[in-house]
């Protein structure tokens, strides 16, 4: 196969958890221009939306569903919908998360622990569970793709915006994937996680408020600048496709260098 055609998503259906803004919504426009139709799901409407619309004006079928990722009825209705209307789920993006708390552990209320660790860690096992149950019955296999972190390996320099409970989130979810990895191979089921590192969303927008916080992050990294939005597409359209037919329980880090140090 000619190398290019390995990256094509022509004929898949893929999800995006997360996907109305941000980084999801650039993953969800980066599969549909690879020819996926693409189900994106969100708590946030009006966002989810528009985002719908961009993809459907990419020439592919698209979908938005407002779903909470951490309550499982909604995921199962809503990937009943995106099987009705889209056709059996080849990929999963498990993207939505929360931002971290940005405070230091002594004043780390517990529910907000349980908050961060539901949305950001239990509802990417919520979500791929059911997934992989419908990709292992439909018989084509599939790529699950665990959005992780640079917090999954180090944690940031970023007080006094710390994130704890984000980190060992992340770090869980980069775990969680090996397991997956393992379990699921037998039905051709692969998966990987990306770890990112900074880039300007809502999520990260508190702790580049702070300049002193902004200018650590900056310094940290080897390349000197936060990534653009659109820098993790073809990371993204990698670990879907089959370009990446040999990979499972990997990772890739996509962060200009901030974890060589
Ligand atoms: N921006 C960065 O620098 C960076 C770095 C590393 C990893 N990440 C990860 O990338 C992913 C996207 O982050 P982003 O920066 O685009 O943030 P973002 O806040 O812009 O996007 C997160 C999306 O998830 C949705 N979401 C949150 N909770 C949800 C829930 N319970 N149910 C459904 N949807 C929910 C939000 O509404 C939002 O649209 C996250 O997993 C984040 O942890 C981001």
């Amino acid at each position: 196969m000619n190398v290019l055609d390995a990256f094509s998503l022509k004929g898949r259906v893929a999800i995006v958890t997360g996907g109305a803004r941000g980084l999801g919504r650039q993953h969800a426009l980066a599969l549909a221009e690879a020819g996926a139709d693409v189900a994106i799901c969100d708590l946030l409407e009006a966002e989810g939306g528009q985002t719908r619309r961009e993809l459907e004006s990419l020439g592919v079928k698209a979908l938005f569903g407002k779903v909470n990722v951490t309550a499982a009825d909604e995921i199962d209705g809503f990937i009943r919908d995106v099987e009705a209307n889209l056709g059996p789920v080849r990929i999963l993006v498990n993207n939505a998360a929360r931002p971290s708390e940005g405070c230091a552990l002594a004043d780390l209320d517990d529910r907000l622990w349980r908050e961060i660790l539901e949305t950001n860690l239990a509802s990417v096992f919520y979500v791929a569970k059911r997934a992989a149950a419908r990709m292992a019955a439909a018989g084509a296999g599939g790529s699950i793709i665990n959005i992780a972190s640079i917090n999954a390996h180090v944690i940031s320099n970023i007080a006094p915006r710390y994130n704890a409970a984000y980190c060992a989130a992340k770090a869980a979810v980069e775990n969680l994937s090996k397991s997956m990895a393992a379990q699921w191979a037998p039905r051709n089921i692969r998966v990987n996680t990306l770890a990112p590192g900074y880039i300007h969303t809502q999520q990260t927008a508190a702790t580049a408020a702070i300049p002193e916080a902004l200018k650590r992050n900056i310094e940290n990294t080897p390349m000197k600048r936060y990534g653009r939005i659109d820098e993790l597409k073809g990371a993204i359209v990698f670990l879907a496709s089959d370009a990446s037919s040999f990979m499972t329980g990997g990772t890739l880090v996509m962060d200009g260098g901030y974890t060589v140090w």
